[in-house]
């Protein structure tokens, strides 16, 4: 299976509705070392519903996110995204600050 990738839609509609902060929300809590691949993309066709997320190859969308609900959305992924809501990888090592 193809790696995970979290997409934040980062155009104009989803930008005015605080798509920017949700982006770094994921990038705060991810870390470099994550094995996520995170994109902040364009337009993911929803523009009525940002910020938009999307999460592969699942195909997950999320919609009005709010930077709030980024800690949630990435515990409910945690199995997927090998990414645990203590900072540790799978692998038990931490993320980088
Ligand atoms: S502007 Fe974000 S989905 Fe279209």
């Amino acid at each position: 299976m193809p790696p995970p990738t979290l997409l934040v839609c980062q155009n104009t509609a989803c930008r005015r509705s605080g798509a920017a902060k949700v982006l770094a929300a994921f990038e705060s809590r991810l870390g470099e070392a994550s094995g996520v691949t995170l994109i902040g993309c364009r337009c993911l066709g929803q523009c009525g519903n940002g910020p938009v997320v999307l999460l592969l190859p699942e195909q997950i969308w999320y919609r009005q996110v709010h930077p709030d609900e980024v800690p949630m959305i990435l515990q409910r992924h945690s199995c997927q995204l090998s990414w645990h809501p203590d900072g540790s990888l799978e692998d038990g090592s931490l993320k980088p600050e």
